[in-house]
């Protein structure tokens, strides 16, 4: 399949860091690009002179003949193609965009291929042509995988390939209406003489698989390895090339996914969609909020529900925390799925302003699920839950809180509040303590009747009226007043 050009007189070799795609004539410990040591690896250069328009995919590349008005240009917001994934469409900020390239990151195992398959088989069954390319499983497995996750449709076609050009002959006398590569270390272009995976290989493939996407319209999606750090394995610059950047992360111990959006040319980033990982593929979670409070013990000490933002969309989380005081040594402080220096920064604010003194005691903190939550108004959910398991006390049933806390003890506005408590009612919280500068005081939310946390229907909410009780706070001795 790879037929690689023996290296002739006139071919030069360089030397390109793996990490960010530097190049130099020599090789170099140190990356003078983005310092990383021990990446440089030497790699053929391409022929660009010699290989004419065929070759190379930069000199045969225009959008346009000439430059025109922007208001003669067409393009429709309607041209989208929904994925019949809701959650995939809010991640791509409605739908694919025409022509589009999106890069789908994420660790081995984590559930990229059948995320892909289950997509296409999902557009396949609406009477789509599409194409999923492996270099990765054989048809066979590929078909084994179909058949277990229920993608089988007529119109779902594979190729299992890795050399570029004829992958991208396939696509132009097939013209489907999706592509997939999966993945994109295992292309390989012939006119390179290097390994596929390297540097040199990925930002070939990728330019040409992109170029190839913008003149016939046909969206890309492309499979990236991440390398043990969490980065996408090859250059940085693949992270600039692609359109869209997915990482589909989650954790092996828990079934749920997440699929983030980081850049998005056409939509929000930070947009998250959220998944579970079944025998039988990957089922959407259209109610994460609930699906994050299922196992959620009633009453203990130190559990507290924070409605957080990720993107558009308010999700309930619940921050767990563990204080006991030290046996001997150091205090020993463990934080899982929030900023392990925030919380040294809160348990100061704690010692300081309510004189509750965790010095000398153990913390341990977690947010369950595994989510990992990044926002500053997750602060008081921190506190709050400091404070609850210090003291011992759970804090009052049906009670959410959010606010992000200032050094000197006080309560800072969050965006979005009303969304966040929107989200809470709906959820059957009775109350939510916010920071005082939030906009709305008492209002009444949509959402089911209290007490039916477990309610998942969405649909069927929208018309009852659910009552939440404001407690806007102004200081952390407020909050404790109103917590227990
Ligand atoms: P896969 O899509 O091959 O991951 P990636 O392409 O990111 O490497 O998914 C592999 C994992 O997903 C594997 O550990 C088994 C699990 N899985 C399920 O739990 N249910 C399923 O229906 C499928 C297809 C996979
Ligand atoms: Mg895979």
């Amino acid at each position: 399949m790879i037929s690689r050009k023996p290296a002739d007189k006139k071919s030069r070799t360089a030397f390109f860091c793996q990490s960010c795609g530097h190049d130099s004539p020599k090789w170099l410990g140190k990356c003078p690009g983005c310092g990383e040591w021990n990446t440089f690896v030497e790699e053929e250069l391409r022929e660009t002179a010699a290989g004419g328009a065929g070759a190379s995919g930069r000199a045969s590349f225009s959008f346009s003949e000439a430059p025109q008005p922007i208001d003669a240009i067409d393009a429709d917001e309607g041209d989208r193609l929904r994925t019949g994934m809701a959650e995939m469409d809010r991640v791509l900020g409605g739908g694919i965009v025409p022509g589009s390239a999106i890069l789908v990151g994420g660790d081995p195992g984590i559930g990229k291929s059948t995320l892909l398959l289950q997509l296409l088989q999902q557009l396949a069954s609406r009477g789509m042509k599409v194409l999923y390319i492996t270099g990765e499983e054989s048809a066979r497995q590929i078909k084994l995988r179909g058949r277990r996750i229920g993608a089988e449709a007529a119109n779902l076609f594979v190729l299992v390939e890795i050399d570029l050009d004829s992958m991208l002959r396939q696509i132009e006398a097939m013209r489907p209406q999706a592509v997939v590569v999966d993945s994109i270390q295992t292309v390989c272009s012939a006119a390179l003489g290097s390994a596929p995976g390297s540097v040199g290989q990925v930002r070939e493939s990728s330019e040409r698989l992109i170029i190839q996407a913008k003149k016939t319209g046909i969206p890309v999606f492309l499979v990236g390895h991440v390398t043990k750090d969490g980065a996408i394995a090859g250059p940085k610059v693949l992270e600039h090339m692609v359109d869209t950047v997915l990482y589909f992360e989650g954790d092996g111990g828990h079934a749920f996914r997440i699929v983030r959006g980081i850049k998005n040319r056409f939509g929000p980033t930070n947009e998250i969609g959220v998944f579970e990982m079944r025998g039988d593929g990957l089922r959407e979670v259209a109610n994460p909020s609930a699906f994050f409070l299922a196992e959620r013990p009633e009453r203990a000490a130190g559990s507290v529900v924070v409605p957080s933002m990720e993107g558009t969309r308010p999700i309930l989380i619940e921050i767990q925390s563990l204080v006991i005081p030290t046996n001997f040594g150091m205090p020993r402080r463990t934080a899982i799925g929030v900023d392990a220096n925030r919380v040294s920064l809160l348990v100061a604010v704690l010692d300081k302003v309510c004189g509750l003194h965790l010095s000398n005691h153990d913390i341990f903190i977690n947010v369950a699920g595994g989510v990992k939550v990044s926002e500053p108004a997750i602060d008081l959910g921190i506190v709050s839950s400091l404070a609850s398991s210090f003291l011992d006390r759970a804090v009052a049933p049906g009670t959410a809180v959010c606010g992000e806390v200032g050094l000197a003890g006080e309560i800072r506005g969050i965006s979005r509040a009303d969304v966040r408590v929107r989200e809470a009612a709906r959820l059957g919280f009775s109350r939510c303590i916010l920071p005082y500068t939030a906009p709305s005081q008492r209002e009444s939310a949509a959402g089911p009747p209290a007490g039916s946390a477990c309610q998942r229907d969405v649909a069927s909410q929208r018309d009852q009226e659910n009552v939440i009780i404001l407690l806007p706070v102004r200081s952390l001795s407020e909050l404790l007043g109103h917590l227990f």
